[in-house]
C-alpha cells in the first residue's frame, strides 16, 4: 500500500470514528433532551370506569334522560383524544361526543354562572328548579376530571396534561367550550346567570366561558331574557352590584347579542342558602334578611 493510500485510509477511519462518536453523542443528547412536559395534572386514573359509572348513575338519577349508550360515550371520548397530541384538539374533535350526549333542556331552567362555582351548585342541589352545565348529562360525566392523549404508548398521558393556558386547542378547554356552547344553544325562555358581587375586579374574567362562549351562543329567537343575579359573599365586600360599571358593561354586551336583560342584587333565596352555613351572621336574622 502506498504511503498516500495509507494516509487516506487512516483519515477515512478517523472520520468514521469521529462521525460515529458524534452520532452517538447526538443520540445521547436526544435521549437526554427533556420531552415537553405539560404543567397540568395528568389523566384522572380509572377514567373509563368513572365515566361509565357516572353515565349509569345519571340515568338512574334522571330517568327522563332516556337510555344512553355508556360504552359509546367512552368510545367517542377515546376517538377524540386517544394517541393525539393534546395541544391539537379542537371543538370539532368532540362533535360526535356532544351529539351522543345531547339532551333537551327545559325552557326557563338554564342557569349560567361565573365565579360562583360553589354557591351555584349548592343552589341547584337545594332547589332542583334550575340546571347548570354541570347538571346536564355531558357536564355531569366530565366535571372535575382531567384527560389528554399522547402519540406514544399507552395513548393517554397519565403524568401531565396541558393546563388551560398552555395552549389554545387543548383537550380540556376545547371540550368545555363545545359543552358550554351546546348547553347555551339548547337553552330557551329566561336564562339565569349567577355572578359574584364580592369578587375582585370585573364581574367576569374577559376570557370567561360565560362571556366568550355562552352569551354569544344563546339564541335570541328562543331566549326571552337573560336575568342576572349578583350575589355578595355573606362575609364579603359589596364590590359589584347591578348598577356598577362592570355590570352596565355586561348589560351592553348582552344587549349587543340581541338579548333582553334584567338584574337582581342579592336574590333572597341565595342569601337564605348562604345563611344555612352562617346562621349567626347579622343578615341571617330573619327580621333583617336583605
Ligand atoms: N383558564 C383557567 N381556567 C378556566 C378557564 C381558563 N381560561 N376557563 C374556564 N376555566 C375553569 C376553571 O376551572 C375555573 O375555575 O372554569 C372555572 C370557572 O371559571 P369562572 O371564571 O368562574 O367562570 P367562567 O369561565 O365564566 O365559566 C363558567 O362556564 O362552566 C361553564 O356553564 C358554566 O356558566 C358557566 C361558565
Amino acid at each position: 500500500m502506498s504511503r498516500l493510500l495509507w494516509r487516506k485510509s487512516i483519515l477515512a477511519l478517523a472520520g468514521i470514528i469521529l462521525a460515529s462518536g458524534f452520532g452517538a453523542a447526538e443520540a445521547q443528547r436526544n435521549l437526554k433532551a427533556p420531552k415537553k412536559r405539560y404543567t397540568g395534572p395528568g389523566t384522572t386514573p380509572n377514567l373509563r370506569n368513572i365515566i361509565i359509572g357516572r353515565c349509569y348513575h345519571y340515568m338512574s338519577l334522571y330517568p327522563a334522560t332516556g337510555v344512553k349508550d355508556c360504552s359509546g360515550v367512552w368510545q367517542e371520548l377515546t376517538d377524540a383524544v386517544f394517541r393525539k397530541e393534546p395541544c391539537n384538539i379542537t371543538e370539532e374533535d368532540y362533535k360526535k361526543l356532544a351529539q351522543v350526549t345531547a339532551q333537551t333542556i327545559p325552557c326557563d331552567k338554564s342557569l349560567l354562572w361565573s365565579r360562583t362555582n360553589d354557591l351555584v351548585h349548592r343552589y341547584t342541589k337545594a332547589t332542583e328548579s334550575f340546571m347548570t352545565l354541570e347538571d346536564t348529562f355531558l357536564g355531569f360525566l366530565f366535571n372535575g376530571l382531567t384527560w389528554c392523549g399522547k402519540t406514544a404508548s399507552p395513548g393517554m398521558n397519565y403524568n401531565a396534561c396541558p393546563s388551560w393556558k398552555e395552549c389554545t386547542n387543548n383537550s380540556l378547554s376545547s371540550f368545555w367550550k363545545i359543552a358550554s356552547a351546546t348547553f347555551s344553544q339548547a337553552s330557551c325562555g329566561t336564562v339565569h346567570v349567577m355572578l359574584n358581587g364580592s369578587a375582585d375586579g370585573a364581574i367576569t374574567r374577559k376570557e370567561s366561558m360565560l362571556r366568550t362562549v355562552e352569551i354569544p351562543s344563546l339564541n335570541p329567537n328562543k331566549v326571552s331574557e337573560v336575568k342576572l343575579w349578583v350575589i355578595d359573599d355573606i362575609q364579603g365586600q359589596d364590590r359589584n352590584s347591578c348598577n356598577s360599571e362592570s355590570l352596565l358593561e355586561l348589560q351592553h354586551y348582552i344587549e349587543e347579542h340581541n338579548l333582553a336583560y334584567s338584574c337582581i342584587d342579592n336574590y333572597k333565596p341565595l342569601t337564605t342558602l348562604q345563611c344555612v352555613e352562617n346562621p349567626n351572621h347579622p343578615v341571617c336574622n330573619l327580621c333583617s334578611i336583605r
